[in-house]
């Protein structure tokens, strides 16, 4: 299965998933990284380990609708089979999503449906919660929403920081998301409805 990783930022998962993908026993390549930002740290890595790279800058688009026209060719000339948001901060339209319904993933660090949305792991602090985690699910037009492949949970201890909080957390996130695209990748999980089944794995 070949993936386009799409981020903004710094791109640990990502590398996660490149890391992955160089055991050839792991079912899925990565064909390209697109990046949203020209800078996102991301792309030095991705480049770092050959990996095609696109720069889709959503600024140098008059509208959301060409911005995604941009980024459906890109992932296209790729042949792209499954996009997977890691740390991709803009949001996506309907017509996008569908086109690539039940094809694209996202990580959300929460255990959704709570905590949607930005600034996850200040919230959780904030409303003295003891478990928190990260999502891997299909993505949907509404924001942070749709069928869920993997949770992790991770607890909150009594002297956690947003930075500290935020490791613990990512080092899941991580695991998940590899484990996620391997599931989807050997054809173990169809989505029936707003869920996912995953097949040779208790309901
Ligand atoms: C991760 O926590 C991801 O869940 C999110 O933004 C962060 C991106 O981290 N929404 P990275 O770019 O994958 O390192």
């Amino acid at each position: 299965l070949s993936l386009g990783i799409l981020i903004s930022g710094r791109g640990s998962n990502m590398a996660a998933l490149i890391e992955a993908c160089t055991d050839p026993a792991y079912p899925a390549q990565v064909a390209v990284v697109i990046a949203n930002v020209a800078d996102a740290p991301g792309l030095d890595k991705a480049r770092a380990a050959g990996i095609e790279t696109v720069v889709v800058d959503h600024k140098a688009y008059d509208n959301r609708d060409a911005f995604e026209a941009a980024l459906d060719s890109a992932l296209k000339a790729a042949r792209v089979d499954l996009v997977c948001l890691a740390g991709f901060m803009r949001l996506l339209n309907a017509d996008f999503v569908k086109r690539w319904r039940d094809r694209i993933v996202n990580i959300h660090p929460s255990l959704l449906p709570a905590y949607k949305g930005l600034d996850t792991h200040a919230r959780v602090l904030e409303d003295g919660v003891r478990v928190t985690g990260c999502t891997v699910h299909f993505v949907r037009p509404e924001m942070d929403h749709g069928p869920i492949v993997i949770q992790a949970a991770v607890p909150v201890l009594p002297d956690d920081t947003v930075g500290r909080l935020a490791a613990r957390v990512l080092e899941q996130e991580h695991r998940i998301f590899v484990e996620a695209v391997r599931l989807i990748a050997s054809g173990r999980v169809r989505v029936s409805g707003d869920k996912v089944l995953i097949e040779g794995s208790a309901p």
